[in-house]
């Protein structure tokens, strides 16, 4: 896919990193205040097929309630407070509907990376669902989102549903099964574990046509290694230890 790059070499790791409750409006609004121009964040379906933000399957972590996401309704779900176990200022945040939260980065001029997170079962109808979405609230735009999975059957599905969305494929490692995933998929990006990275390797990942988001860098002295090495952009959860003005 030939995609000119226009991607902040920072993104603030879902919304607003370890600063604010993940995957909220409220992290949103974090990443946004500490000058990041792009946030990542975790888009799954609920139980009635509403796309919501949320990275666990269980909601256990990060609310104040528990049960898998795909057994509950979108109203159910919004029954729950997912704010207060990050701290008693966020209180009452809900969880947001996908369409509320790319409204907030369009209002913004924030850029997003939709990462698609399925749930166990539902990797087809999540790709499809939020890249039929996203396709359709980014019409004309000049800068589209970044969609990017771990889960190659949900990533195919958003191909094949809207295949002008620039696409990122999430591993571990630069290997030869990510080598030939980026490759059906027409990848723009590979986004591997930062840990694996080396010089060398971005080196050869460049060579072979692709760029490279690592995740997840919380030290300052690795971020600043992995950029002047070239890495493309870096996820991070430290908005202030790695700060978005370092690119
Ligand atoms: O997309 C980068 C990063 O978010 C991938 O891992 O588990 O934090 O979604 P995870
Ligand atoms: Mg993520």
């Amino acid at each position: 896919m030939s995609t000119t790059w226009a991607y902040p070499r920072l993104i603030a790791h879902r919304g607003g990193g370890h600063f604010a409750p993940e995957n909220t409006l409220a992290a949103m609004r974090c990443g946004l205040n500490y000058g990041f121009d792009m946030v990542e964040f975790d888009a799954k379906l609920s139980k009635d097929n509403v796309l919501i933000l949320l990275h666990d399957d269980d909601i256990k972590r990060t609310s104040n309630g528990k049960g898998l996401a795909a057994k509950k309704t979108y109203a159910e779900l919004l029954a729950f407070d997912m704010g207060q176990w990050h701290s008693a200022f966020y209180t009452g945040e809900p969880i947001p509907k996908l369409e509320s939260i790319i409204r907030f980065t369009q209002e913004n001029n924030i850029i997003c990376n939709v990462e698609i997170k399925p749930c166990p079962g539902r990797e087809k109808i999540t790709g499809k669902l939020v890249a039929e979405a996203v396709s359709s609230w980014f019409k004309n735009a000049e800068i589209l989102p970044l969609l990017s999975s771990f889960s190659a059957e949900a990533l195919e599905a958003a191909y094949k549903a809207a295949p002008e969305l620039p696409r990122a494929y999430l591993c571990e490692q630069y290997d030869d099964n990510a080598k030939q995933i980026l490759k059906k998929l027409d990848c723009v990006a590979v986004n591997p574990r930062e840990s694996t990275l080396t010089e060398k390797i971005i080196k050869t990942i460049h060579k072979d046509g692709y760029r490279i988001c690592a995740w997840t860098v919380n030290d300052y002295q690795r971020a600043k290694q992995l950029l002047a090495w070239g890495c493309d952009a870096i996820f991070t959860d430290e908005l202030e230890r790695v700060p978005a003005s370092m690119a």
